[in-house]
């Protein structure tokens, strides 16, 4: 890779961001062809040097799937706290929320198959109507 020097140095930042426990985003754009994921690849690594996983998820220019690029990314945290604790993805992610959010996490079933019914964890105010008797 040539050059690159400054942007590498920006992203050594971030990755010592996210060391340090922090929140933290980066956007990286630019023209078709000039880098980006060449760029991105080298930090992937820079990150695995430094023992950080990192989990990628992309979007589809012929699909309009909502949340598509959190997708694989969900499915691979999910997944790996499942086998962390024995249990199916499923039982992780209720584990995972919490008492506090369960009712919530059937909204992950937007994004991940987990084998929830159909709009089981919904809250009520987020339920489809029942469908009513037909007006007379
Ligand atoms: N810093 C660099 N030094 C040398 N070659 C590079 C460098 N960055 C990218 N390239 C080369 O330029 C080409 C395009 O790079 P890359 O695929 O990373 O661009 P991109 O911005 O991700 O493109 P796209 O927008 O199409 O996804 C590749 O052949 C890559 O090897
Ligand atoms: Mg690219």
């Amino acid at each position: 890779m040539v050059g690159r020097a400054r942007e590498l140095a920006a992203f050594d930042g971030f990755l010592d961001c996210l060391a340090r426990g922090e929140s933290c985003a980066v956007v990286l754009e630019g023209e078709s062809g000039v880098g980006k994921s060449t760029l991105v690849t080298e930090v992937v690594e820079r990150a695995r040097a430094r023992r950080m996983r990192s989990l990628q998820g992309a979007g589809d220019k012929m699909l309009a799937t909502p949340f598509l690029p959190w997708a694989p990314v969900f499915a691979q945290l999910i997944a790996g706290e499942a086998e962390r604790r024995g249990t199916t993805p499923r039982e992780a992610l209720l584990a995972v929320v919490g008492e506090a959010h369960r009712e919530h996490a059937g909204l992950m079933s937007a994004v991940v198959d987990l084998d929830l019914p159909e709009h089981a964890g919904l809250p009520g105010s987020m339920r489809p109507p029942e469908p009513s008797s037909p007006a007379r």
